[in-house]
């Protein structure tokens, strides 16, 4: 329920997808928002107002001239208790006029009286998207404030192939909680790692632990939400990467400590999540071991890996680095004393009651004015004060 209390008004205009649009009222009702249609004329010859009514439970606004408004100015009506006002999809004929300042529809009275944040989700023709005369109109909508979402990239109704596909409607719900997030880490370059990393033995097996991702994965978003520009470099797993979120996928600890080295430089923080396995093989074998080929089991010869935050910690001049500890006896000590030896400002200390892979999470924030439980909660929740404290301490060191 992220968007719980939010007042939406979401325009539609007139273009095939206006049909992702029934999908993302959905969408956004799910996530507790109450949401008021109003369509463009060329919008109800794709979708017509009844889909969206019975979606949105009220009535559809299609004209300026409507007598359902007792004042008939729902141009201003509908907007003045409104959170934002979104138009999904946004066609490229409806953003030339919103770029001009034209009012000659109920959509384009309302984006121009509006009181309240506007949203555009852009889908048209790659040509249509391409054309100089769009991106000026852009140009200028983002010099007003408008927040432009996507578009994305692929094939497209009329069997072309390019930029101008609407995003799909759950990557717009993504943006617009994003969107009601505070801007805590705006113009700030943050490098997460997460996940397990995989050590090979040979070219079918390996040395790995159960990692989901999930809380790395978590504090990416957050920290993109939060307006920072953000690279996470990942072992495997089963996620999908946040949106605006730059992810580089590694497997093993060596890749993922070449991967961090390459893009540390600039930084101003770096968050260590990844369960990076302390040991590797020492020399993994180039072909699968065949069992019963020698007289005894194999033994794995083990060395160590590097620790990846303790030697970004150690940069001359290092970013604000956060580690994570998770244990499963005495977080507060062993956290503490991992907080010293790697010496970090830091560290997110998580003791595991039930093992890892769940939504919710128990932590602990330990820096240098002590420790900092923080109720239970969702990952997102908890990575989002997490994500509150690193601005503090970007703050005042
Ligand atoms: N870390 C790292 N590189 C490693 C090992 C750990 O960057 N090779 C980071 C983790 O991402 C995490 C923190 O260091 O932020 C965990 O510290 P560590 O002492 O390595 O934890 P454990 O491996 O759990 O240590 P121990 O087995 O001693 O509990």
């Amino acid at each position: 329920m992220e968007l719980q209390g939010k007042n939406i008004v979401l325009g539609v205009t007139g273009g095939i997808a206006a049909y992702k649009a029934a999908e993302l009222v959905r969408l956004l009702l799910g996530q507790g928002a109450a949401v008021q249609v109003a369509m463009t004329e060329a919008a109800t010859h794709f979708v017509t107002p009844v889909t969206f009514q019975a979606l949105s439970g009220k009535p559809v606004f299609t004209d300026q001239w409507d007598s359902r408004v007792a004042n008939n100015m729902a141009h201003i009506d509908l907007s003045r208790t409104a959170d934002a006002l979104l138009v999904a999809p946004a066609s490229a004929d409806f953003l030339a006029k919103v770029a001009h300042g034209l009012a000659d529809d109920l959509l384009t009275a309302l984006v121009l009286a509006r009181n309240c944040p506007l949203l555009v989700a852009p889908a048209m023709n790659r040509q249509m998207w391409d054309n100089p005369a769009t991106a000026r109109n852009l140009a200028t909508l983002r010099g007003d404030g408008v927040s432009v979402l996507g578009p994305a990239s692929g094939g497209q109704a009329c069997g072309e192939t390019g930029l101008g596909r609407m995003l799909e409607a759950e990557e717009i719900v993504a943006e617009l909680i994003a969107f009601f997030q505070p801007k805590l880490l705006a113009g700030k370059r943050v490098l997460l790692t997460a996940g397990p990393t995989f050590e090979a033995v040979d070219p079918v097996r390996g040395i790995t632990n159960l990692s989901s991702g999930k809380m790395g994965y978590a504090i990416a978003r957050a920290a993109r939400e939060a307006g920072a520009d953000v690279t996470l470099v990942s072992g495997p797993v089963d996620l999908a990467s946040p949106p605006g979120v730059e992810r580089i996928r590694v497997s093993s600890a060596l890749q993922m400590r070449d991967a961090v080295q390459q893009h540390v430089a600039h930084c101003d923080v770096f968050v260590a999540v990844a369960a990076v396995a302390d040991y590797r093989p020492a020399n993994p074998s180039p072909q699968k071991i065949k069992k019963g080929q020698q007289a005894k089991p194999p033994a794995i010869e083990l060395v160590q890996n590097p620790d990846i935050l303790a030697e970004v910690a150690a940069l001359p001049n290092p970013p604000l680095c956060v580690g994570f500890a998770a244990e499963s006896e005495n977080l507060h000590e062993y956290a503490e004393s991992k907080r010293r030896s790697k010496k970090i400002p830091l560290i997110v200390g998580n003791l595991i009651h039930h093992g890892f892979g769940g939504d919710d999470n128990t932590l602990t924030l330990f820096d240098d004015k002590g420790r900092h439980p923080l109720p239970p909660a969702p990952k997102l929740e908890l990575a989002r004060q997490i994500v509150a404290r690193i601005a503090i301490l970007l703050e005042k060191p």
